[in-house]
């Protein structure tokens, strides 16, 4: 117990100068994120302690039989884990900016014997959808990445069904971490209203309902 101390110190430390440096240069510089970066960010202690994907599914407001669309999949756990909870009677759209991005969530859905779940190439300000698609939107640790994120929301709100979820999940380590005021201040002007917020500071996920 005496050695793991300074152990997690030097881990929070380290943890702490990585993302002050990341928070600086993203101020400057906007990129998504790299594709050898998913499955960092996407590991077990994340899905055991923080993140589990079936109560992020839930948590999400997804419910059985929906058509739910998520904006950056990553390494599409989330994606699994929401194909699931629709069934067999509802569906998942995911899109990525980042060809190779999508190709690895299109191959781990795949792999995982998904087949109400898709993964393609598509950009958030530009969807290749018609308007009033989806029951349900998501987006982890995203919007924070997309450097307009008022022509984001509005072509996902065209996309969306009337009374369709938006819904924002983030979490402090990321580098790109709005603020639940921040998202509400730039979200409900575009014709959205808040729904539910779950969660806290370290990390939350905040619901808009299209209005
Ligand atoms: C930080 S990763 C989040 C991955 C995953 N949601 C997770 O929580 O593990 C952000 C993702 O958003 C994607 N992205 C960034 N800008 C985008 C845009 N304009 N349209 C679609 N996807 C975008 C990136 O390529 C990347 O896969």
């Amino acid at each position: 117990m005496i050695l793991l101390s300074p152990l997690i110190l030097a881990v929070v430390l380290i943890l702490l100068v990585f993302n002050t440096l990341a928070r600086i240069v993203r101020k400057f510089w906007h990129f998504p994120m790299p594709e050898f970066m998913a499955p960092w960010i996407d590991n077990k202690y994340r899905h055991k302690y923080v993140q589990p994907p079936d109560v992020m599914a839930a948590r999400h407001g997804i419910l059985p039989g929906m058509k739910v669309l998520e904006i950056g999949p990553g390494n599409a756990t989330y994606t699994i884990a929401s194909a699931e909870r629709v069934g067999p009677k509802g569906s998942v759209t995911a899109i990525d900016i980042e060809p190779k991005m999508a190709e690895r969530a299109g191959r781990r859905l795949k792999e995982a014997g998904i087949t109400n779940a898709e993964a393609r190439v598509a950009d958030v300000y530009a969807m290749p959808f018609a308007d009033n698609t989806f029951d349900l939107c998501y987006m982890m640790m995203v919007i924070g990445e997309i450097p307009d994120m008022r022509r984001a929301v509005t072509d996902i709100r065209r996309v969306l069904k009337p009374g369709g979820l938006l819904t924002f999940t983030e979490i402090l380590i990321d580098p790109d971490y709005p603020l639940k005021s921040t998202l509400i201040r730039k979200v409900t002007p575009l014709g959205f209203k808040v729904k539910q917020f779950t969660g806290g500071f370290v990390h939350y996920t905040l619901i808009f309902e299209k209005a």
